[in-house]
């Protein structure tokens, strides 16, 4: 590698700004970002993507999910692009980095390039995957599950939320329906830099996350059938009260997980009555879990001992229950050499660094299956994420934006 590429070092004011410009996309009172996937202030940061991407040189192309593919050229364009990047979808009450981070400091990397005329042997192709998240729309990181072939185009466009909006209708409304193929863009290798969103490197004063693995997850849809009646004149023993149950399966939830843990979680994240009234016993729930294990067997067996337990609690409270799986995604096992790679630049560029597995979903997982993948972490403020509080230093992402910079000149190659 020439000595400048060697030395290269990523512009951190600039990541710095982009990453506060996009942020009033969807800005909330309390420092985060509201900016659910496809909504108005979705296609807002989109157009800026997609703007940003242009100044750069880059050949924007979106698929018919919405995914956008910033393309850079290489020297060789018969070899498949590298591709980087996640997700610029937020949660309700998200922050300003999950999804961002990676998405802009792959833009950065390209500006890094531009600015030093580096010309790499492959391509570059940078992404902006749809509804990673899976606030609006489930499951989370559909587009990214699409592409690697999990789900078909047609399953994923007729989705819907819970205003009964599809995806495909949400594409059409902000415009963002592309005409490319999904997952007819290959990618020779993907990276994807990420806040860890967990406490680890914190509390170990590590500045790079080399991720080798990502738990598996399962997602449940239930809902539960009591029966709805006066609050002030059914006797206790006579009522089928629909959200004392789901007490229960909340409590069952947690002690499952506890009792598979130390590397397994659960939680109840949604619980809606179909007709509250401070006066009626609650008659019909619909609520949500998310289980997660780095171990595929020990999701199994979560699976098995939650259901057993909710079966109990209905039949002796007398409440229907179903209970559906919408979403299943087997435990991660990253490329070893991609992984290599990453820790190989991590030690180049002289910082402290630790293996660490992912606890959050992201689309570098699905990439997985179909081509070698791996991610990048720096830390955040309190392990804080899915929070309007979520932080992180400039100085660490500047530091996973380099990792990201070096990652890619070793694997994209530089064109003598
Ligand atoms: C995505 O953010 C997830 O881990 O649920
Ligand atoms: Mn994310
Ligand atoms: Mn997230």
């Amino acid at each position: 590698m020439t000595k400048i590429a060697s030395n290269l070092q990523i512009d951190s004011a600039r990541l710095w700004d982009t990453i506060h410009e996009t942020a009033k996309f969807g800005a909330t009172p309390k420092g985060g970002v509201r900016r659910l996937t496809l909504g108005p202030e979705d296609k807002q940061v989109r157009d800026w993507f997609r703007g940003a991407c242009e100044a750069a040189g880059l050949e924007v192309h979106v698929d018919a999910l919405g995914s956008m593919f910033g393309l850079r050229k290489g020297r060789d364009m018969s070899k498949p692009p590298v591709g980087l990047g996640s997700h610029l979808d937020t949660q309700p009450t998200g922050g300003k980095f999950d999804g961002v981070l990676g998405t802009l400091a792959a833009l950065e990397v390209v500006r890094t390039l531009n600015d030093a005329g580096i010309e790499t042997e492959t391509p570059i192709c940078i992404v902006n995957w749809t509804n990673e998240e899976g606030s609006r729309f489930a499951p989370a990181t559909m587009a990214s599950a699409a592409y690697a072939g999990d789900y078909t185009t047609e399953d994923i466009l007729g989705r819907k939320d819970l205003a009964g909006v599809s995806v495909g209708e949400a594409l059409d409304s902000i415009g963002y329906r592309g005409d490319e193929a999904v997952g007819l863009r290959k990618f020779g290798a993907f990276v994807e830099l990420h806040i860890e969103q967990g406490p680890l490197l914190e509390a170990e004063n590590k500045t790079i996350g080399v991720v080798d693995r990502g738990q598996g997850i399962v997602w449940y849809d239930g809902k539960i059938t009591g029966f709805e009646s006066h609050a002030g004149t059914t006797p206790m023993p006579l009522r089928r009260d629909a959200l004392a149950t789901l007490s229960e399966i909340v409590l069952a939830v947690e002690r499952t997980a506890k009792a598979h843990g130390p590397n397994a979680v659960g939680t109840v994240g949604e619980a809606v009555i179909a007709a509250p009234s401070r006066n009626v016993i609650p008659g019909e729930i619909a609520f949500t879990v998310d289980i997660r294990s780095p171990d595929a067997k020990t999701l199994d067996a979560i699976d098995r001992d939650l259901r057993s337990a909710i079966a109990e609690i209905g039949s002796r409270r007398r409440a229907e229950i179903t209970f559906d799986a919408i979403w299943r995604k087997p435990p991660t096992v990253f490329n070893a050499k991609l992984v290599d790679a990453i820790e190989n630049a991590t030690k180049a560029l002289g910082y402290s660094h630790r293996r660490i597995t992912s606890g959050a979903g992201h689309d570098a997982c699905n990439l997985a299956n179909v081509v070698p993948s791996a991610m990048v972490f720096v830390p955040c403020k309190d392990g804080v994420s899915h929070n309007e509080l979520e932080d992180a230093t400039q100085v660490d992402c500047t530091a996973g934006a380099n990792v990201l910079l070096h990652t890619v000149l070793a694997i994209a190659g530089v064109a003598s």
